[in-house]
């Protein structure tokens, strides 16, 4: 199959509108990372964003929408405080888990009772989803562990040839994916993946104290217990520039890269480093506050997660 890159165009617009409808894949740029997206009705498209991902079967996708009524299609038993919070956030980098509608094929969920959604903010994402007139699934458009894409470039290292195509929106403003919340206790939401948009100023906003899922017992998003994010070269956590310092002087001399890691260019590099045939990425810690960017880090080293560490 040719990948074809669409320009943003109205036509070519309208040209991956028609794959999806086909039940092809076609990848789109958000403010976070790119996505691989399916219409969230056609159960043989999601089944190859599984296929070509290599995604475990027990992940579930975030539905995408562009418009607050999609939500009614696709959860059910809304909670007030959900509209609340999408006033406040949406659209943007937060997804927010609720009841899923009984008409959404379980395969979106993985088999789980509920749903997660988000409105992407970048515009092209929002007119593609706007165009095809229903939700889009869309998990990150990388094979499965490997860094989520950035650019398009990126998109077709992992699935040129196999996919129908990607829109072409440039670098992902943000760089690292939503914040993930779950909303089934509405008095009790829960923070189930960190993000570039803070537990703390969503609390700030909301007046609402917002619990670290633990992982204990059964995953509740399964997503993180999987390895994820990684470079194929080893990757080296420092806590401070002098322990890099002293590390680089005994160091044996293998092809490395050295860089103080931001969301904006954290998996750009890990990419960059694989395709230069680094054999180590040496990077400082970032400060406690930035908490998906940590979690990213400690989840490409292959750490169990535990995110209320930090
Ligand atoms: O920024 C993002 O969220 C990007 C862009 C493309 O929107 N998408 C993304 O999708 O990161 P993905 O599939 O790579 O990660 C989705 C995460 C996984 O950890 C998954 O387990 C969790 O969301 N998730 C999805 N549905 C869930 C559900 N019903 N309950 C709990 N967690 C869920
Ligand atoms: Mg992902």
């Amino acid at each position: 199959m040719i990948t074809k890159i669409f320009q943003n165009s109205e036509e070519e617009l309208e040209e991956a509108v028609a794959w999806i409808k086909n039940g092809e894949l076609i990848a789109f740029p958000t403010e976070t990372v790119y996505g691989l997206g399916a219409s969230i009705f056609s159960e043989k498209a999601i089944q190859k964003i599984f296929q070509v991902k290599n995604r475990p079967q027990d992940n579930p996708l975030i539905a995408h929408l562009s418009d607050i009524n999609q939500v009614e299609q696709i959860a059910t038993h809304i909670p007030c405080e959900f509209y609340k919070w999408s006033e406040l956030f949406f659209p943007g980098p937060l997804t927010l888990v609720l009841q899923k509608h009984p008409r959404v094929p379980s395969i979106v969920s993985a088999g789980q009772e509920s749903i997660a959604l988000r409105m992407p903010q970048h515009i092209l994402a929002s007119q593609f989803i706007k165009k095809v007139g229903v939700p889009l699934v869309a998990p990150s458009a990388n094979i499965s562990g490997r860094p989520s894409s950035t650019e398009v470039g990126h998109v077709l290292e992992d699935f040129n040839g196999k996919i129908a195509g990607v829109i072409e929106g440039g670098r992902c403003l943000i760089g690292i994916e939503s914040t993930v919340i779950s909303l089934l206790n509405p008095q009790k939401p829960l923070l189930l993946r960190p993000g570039k948009l803070s537990a703390e100023e969503i609390e700030d906003k909301v007046g609402v104290k917002i619990s670290i899922s633990t992982n204990e017992g059964a995953p509740l998003s399964p997503g993180m217990k999987y390895r994820h994010y990684a470079p194929s070269a080893k990757l080296l956590l420092f806590e401070t520039q002098e322990e890099i310092d002293l590390y680089l002087q005994k160091a044996p001399p293998l092809k490395r890269r050295v860089f103080t890691p931001t969301c904006n260019n954290l998996y750009a590099t890990f990419r960059q480093a694989d395709r230069q045939g680094c054999a180590e990425i040496v990077v400082l810690l970032p400060p406690a506050s930035e908490a998906g960017l940590l979690n990213r880090l400690k989840k490409a080293l292959g750490c169990s997660l535990d995110i209320s560490a930090f």
